[in-house]
């Protein structure tokens, strides 16, 4: 099945070079091409270029995107997208005066989810999560990370990745897997963090290695969930398993853990709305990739991640939704770009290759995703006619999207 795009006003973020990610003033720059097409092949692009040149192009369906742009489908590098029930309660007693810490401290917040997923059956857990998978993927994600750690017990911790799995399969967006059992201490282990950690590394990890149920490990590198001690000790073990490090850090507080993350390789750090010099030191020379999360300091009230601090530097950033039931409910991208331009001053070229090219490079999937280059997977958002593509972020809110192909399917 071939499928051509013709009369593309502009196609955005065509790289014909192999690239991992984009950094400091590279990022910049956005490659485009006017009066476009792109041919796929099945699941793969494979020709683009200017209309002039595509006289004899023959393909089984054509779609004339006439005063429309494309660009490739949004890469979503942390989400938690897999979890029971919802915490609307929270919201509103959060705009009454708790904050997201009081709420926890009195054993709600992601204790809360833990309840409610455990009480779930693996049947009921994915298909309350592959409503939001099916959402996602209309508002143009075509490739997204799922964490656990709403489990928290073994058991529960193993039925989250085997639904993670099975999106996986049945979907024809590209999912990449975390384990993150090192969440938050449940009830049980309240006053036993060591018995904890314990459980984490004997039991769980040895198990999700054994059925291949995750490729990253993360942690909630945070004060009153694991410190820098927990976290390397969990690192470690779970590279000795295999699993690549991705965590969360530095969202309340700075801990040290974005060094420590860089110490164990991390592919990426994600939060940050909290950072210092140390910190852009650490990620300077490293392979790590720094990931702002906007919905969540929009939803919390809290600091956004300062982009300019962190790309100014010269480093990289990719953007992400964070989509989960306590801190970012929404797992929408294009509200996450619109969010980084107006909130983080990030310009609309920076903002399109955080949530693409850098976004891909957070899952360790750049060489697959994340740009139209001939050979990637036509993963691509076809917009409805709209002016420029600044058009994209600056008209927040409202969705410009005409249609989305994933892995060569139409949506
Ligand atoms: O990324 N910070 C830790 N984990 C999630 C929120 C979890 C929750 O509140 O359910 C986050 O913000
Ligand atoms: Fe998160």
């Amino acid at each position: 099945m071939t499928i051509l795009i013709t009369n593309i006003k502009e196609l955005l973020q065509i790289r014909n070079e192999p690239l991992s990610y984009v950094a400091g003033k590279a990022m910049k720059k956005l490659p485009t091409l006017k009066n476009a097409y792109v041919l796929i092949d099945n699941d793969t692009i494979v020709d683009f270029g200017n209309m002039s040149e595509a006289e004899g192009i023959e393909a089984d369906e054509i779609i004339d995107a006439e005063g429309k742009l494309v660009l490739p489908a949004w890469c979503d590098s942390h989400t938690h997208i897999v979890y029971a029930g919802n915490r609307e309660q929270e919201f509103v007693d959060r705009i009454t005066g708790l904050s997201y810490e009081d709420i926890a401290k009195r054993g709600g917040g992601i204790l809360n989810s833990a309840e409610q997923l455990r009480q779930t059956s693996e049947d009921d857990l994915y298909h309350q999560s592959v409503k939001r998978i099916k959402e996602v993927m209309h508002l143009g994600t075509g490739a997204i990370e799922i964490k656990s750690g709403y489990g928290l017990d073994t058991d529960s911790e193993l039925k989250m990745l085997r639904v993670i799995k099975r999106i996986n399969v049945d979907f024809p967006l590209k999912v990449r897997p975390t384990f993150l059992g090192a969440h938050a201490l449940p009830l049980e282990y309240k006053s036993n963090k060591v018995g904890y950690i314990d459980l984490i590394v004997d039991e769980m990890l040895p198990k999700i290695k054994a059925e291949n149920l995750a490729r990253y490990i993360d942690v909630f590198c945070e004060k009153g969930y694991f410190d820098l001690k927990d976290t390397d000790k969990l690192l470690t073990a779970a590279r000795s398993h295999g699993l690549i490090p991705k965590i969360h850090v530095n969202q309340f507080n700075i801990l040290g853990g974005v060094a420590l993350g860089v110490k164990h390789k991390a592919l990426s750090v994600d939060h940050l709305e909290e950072l210092d010099d140390n910190d852009i030191d650490a990620l300077k020379n490293s392979s790590t990739m720094p990931v702002a999360l906007p919905g969540c300091s929009y939803f919390l009230g809290i600091p956004y991640t300062p982009a300019r601090k962190i790309i100014d530097a010269g480093l990289p950033l990719a953007l992400a939704t964070d989509f989960n039931p306590g801190s970012s409910p929404s797992g929408n991208m294009n509200f996450i770009v619109s969010a980084a331009c107006i909130k983080m001053k990030m310009t609309p070229e920076e903002a399109i290759n955080a949530a693409t090219i850098n976004g891909a490079y957070a899952m360790g999937i750049e060489k697959s995703y994340g740009s139209i280059t001939k050979g990637k997977r036509a993963n691509l958002i076809i917009t409805k006619p709209i002016p420029s593509y600044n058009y994209l972020p600056y008209a927040f809110g409202n969705n410009h999207i005409d249609s989305v192909i994933i892995n060569g399917e139409r949506i």
